[in-house]
């Protein structure tokens, strides 16, 4: 297990477009090892290369049993289809202990391919289409922080919100 540091905002890695992988070498396989051990280390739902500074369109997900049976990874992620609308608050590992809140579509559909190089499909509805044009916007140097709606909040602000809203609907 090999954790990676990640960058914060304000690191020019994270407002770059990323370079296409051209094939699977055992460099990538390691990184995209890293890349789980990471997001896992950091409690995150997905993590994208250039967050650990590797300028390549290699992203991992794992959004919970709910939306996937195993860790997505995705190399090379295409947005098919969208869908819908989604309005929630969204965090990035790359701005810890913030979250916006954010507009989406509520469906995604991507083509990617695995760290076999197959390509595959994935279509995913709420948390995981969320996750999925996060990272894939991570690709192209874009972060969530430019279309969030209001001021970023603290996790704990956050956690106020969610438990006046819960006391809210039990009253
Ligand atoms: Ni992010």
């Amino acid at each position: 297990m090999a954790l990676r540091q990640i960058r914060e905002l304000g690191d020019p890695c994270l407002l770059k477009v990323c370079k296409p992988v051209k094939a699977v070498n055992e460099r990538t396989k390691i990184l995209i090892e890293d890349l789980l051990d990471t997001m896992y280390d950091a409690e995150g739902v997905g993590l994208a290369a250039p967050q650990v500074g590797v300028l390549r369109r290699i992203a991992v997900i794992d959004a919970g049993e709910e939306y996937q049976e195993e860790p997505l990874i995705l190399i090379n992620p295409e947005i098919l289809e969208t869908a819908g609308e989604q309005k929630d608050y969204e965090g990035c590992l790359s701005v810890p202990g913030k979250v916006g809140m954010v507009t989406r579509p509520n469906y995604a559909k991507v083509r990617a391919y695995d760290a076999d190089m197959n390509e595959f499909i994935v279509e995913g509805e709420g948390l995981l289409a969320r996750a999925l044009l996060h990272e894939i916007d991570h690709l192209d140097g874009n972060m969530y922080v430019e279309k969030t709606e209001g001021a970023l909040i603290t996790n704990e602000e956050l956690a106020e919100i969610l438990k006046k809203q819960q006391e809210e609907e039990e009253s």
